[in-house]
């Protein structure tokens, strides 16, 4: 049996709230107390959780060390705003806990050597939440992939769409300024450069990145006609013709959470997206060259009319698509923006020379595409061992934001970023083995080509 603490108790916390509650990891995983810096958070989590743990001990952020003290945890797990995680991943280390941390495990190269530091001095374990690599089908590209289906893979060609409703709601949040979150290219890209690192089983060496903020901008609510919009929702003079409008009062769980707590920290939860500043990208380009030869083009857009993936791998046998149109939702207010008829999650192969064909994709069920319950089961209860390895530590982490950190500094003086130089001592991670560089490949020729080439 493993004892926790949860320091943050947001939006996303529930999940983990969700799950100690359910009792499904009674056996494996005991939760002894919560912590935030907003007090009126604390009361409503301890509020929430009174059923399934009347007179769960509770903290404020000041005194996290008590806690621990008191407490006695094997773990901390940390779920506060991306640019505290840091302070909490080494003081859980420093006081001899392990820490689990929500993505992206922080938001700079010199908060991550603090943590590669705190790591190698204390020896204590550092878990990252990438709930993505659990989602079924992209589970599935990792063993399609890994058993070859097109060889060795060559390049990657990767472009992410967050639509109006939840890539607005970037905008709106702490995550609007680089100092809290990193941009949407540590942020939110943590999660895709952390699959293509893992997907390649491999880590990034250089980054040349361009992007902007092209959209959520005071030229785009001219052009909306929302000039004379105030600083937030609640009291925005032009919300009745706003599609960015979000109306906390509506939404019992965010007027809950947010509104009803402002007062205890001043934080707004509905700052309007066309703020000035704002000081985010909302459309990113990036190139990144990996150790072993594999190239990526990636990008990300904000603004986009659907939310879904499309990434491709180009390899020595052939050609990986895949697909995924998913729904989204306004984090917090459970709204679900279904109705644009999703094209599904996709997956096809087209071997070179070779008749073409669609993979029958594995689906999953909850949030993000069934990742976060196949996730919650492999880090709370007493998971079989996972030839896909999808157990991220401090390594993996720092990888899969060292893409975004290079990029953040490309855009900034438009040169490329060497990986290798932002942090020190961090040594490779271990993955499964991928299709290798010397295969000899056969010639083939069913789809009537007269001829073939023999790769080496
Ligand atoms: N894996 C995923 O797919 C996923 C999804 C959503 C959020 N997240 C991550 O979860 C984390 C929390 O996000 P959220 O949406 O719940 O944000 P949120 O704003 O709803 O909650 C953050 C909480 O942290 C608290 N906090 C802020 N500073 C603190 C400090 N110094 N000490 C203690 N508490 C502090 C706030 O009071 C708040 O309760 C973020 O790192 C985010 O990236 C991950």
């Amino acid at each position: 049996m493993k004892s926790y603490v949860l320091v943050g108790l947001g939006s996303r916390s529930k999940m983990f709230t969700n799950l100690f509650c359910s009792g499904e990891f009674k056996d494996s995983a005991k939760l002894l107390a919560i912590c935030d810096i907003n007090l009126g958070r604390i009361k409503l989590k301890a509020d929430i959780l009174s059923k399934e743990f009347p007179g769960l001990a509770c903290y404020e952020a000041k005194d996290f060390d008590r806690m621990i003290k008191e407490q006695n945890p094997d773990c901390v797990i940390v779920c506060t705003t991306d640019r505290t995680h840091d302070e909490y991943i080494c003081r859980a280390m420093e006081s001899g806990r392990d820490a689990i941390t929500e993505k992206p495990m922080t938001i700079d190269e010199k908060k991550c050597q603090k943590i590669i530091n705190t790591a190698k001095k204390t020896g204590r374990n550092v878990r990252v939440t990438f709930n993505y690599r659990y989602s079924p089908p992209r589970s599935q590209v990792k063993e399609l992939l890994m058993d070859g289906a097109i060889g060795k893979i060559l390049s990657v060609e990767f472009k992410w769409m967050l639509d109006t409703n939840h890539g607005a709601d970037y905008f709106r949040r702490w995550h609007r300024n680089k100092v809290n979150s990193g941009g949407l290219m540590v942020h939110k890209a943590t999660h895709h450069f952390d699959l293509v690192n893992w997907w390649l089983g491999t880590v990034p060496e250089t980054v040349f990145a361009k992007g902007d903020r092209l959209f959520y901008n005071e030229k785009q609510a001219e052009r909306f006609g929302l000039s004379g919009h105030s600083e937030r929702c609640l009291n925005c003079p032009v919300k009745n013709r706003c599609n960015f409008y979000l109306d906390m009062n509506n939404f019992e769980i965010m007027r809950g959470l947010y509104l009803d707590n402002e007062k205890y920290d001043g934080y707004l939860r509905d700052r309007c997206v066309f703020g000035d500043d704002i000081d985010i990208e909302d459309f990113m380009s990036v190139t990144v060259g990996y150790k072993g030869g594999a190239i990526l083009n990636y990008s990300l857009v904000a603004f986009s009319p659907w939310e879904g993936y499309r990434v491709v791998f180009n390899g020595t046998k052939g050609r990986l698509e895949h697909l995924c149109q998913e729904s989204s939702y306004i984090n917090g207010d459970g709204t679900v923006q279904g109705a644009l008829k999703p094209e599904g999650t996709l997956i096809k192969i087209y071997p070179h020379f070779k008749t073409p064909y669609s993979v029958q994709v594995k689906q999953g069920e909850g949030s993000h595409g069934g990742g976060d319950i196949v996730m919650l089961n492999d880090i709370f209860g007493n998971p079989d061992p996972d030839p896909l390895m999808r157990s991220a530590d401090y390594i993996q982490g720092s990888y899969s934001i060292l893409t975004g950190i290079a990029a953040n500094k490309s855009i900034q003086t438009g040169q490329q970023i060497n990986v290798s130089e932002l942090v020190s001592g961090l040594k490779e991670p271990i993955f499964p083995p991928m299709p290798g560089e010397n295969e000899q490949i056969p010639y083939v020729s069913d789809t009537g080509l007269k001829g073939g080439v023999v790769i080496k």
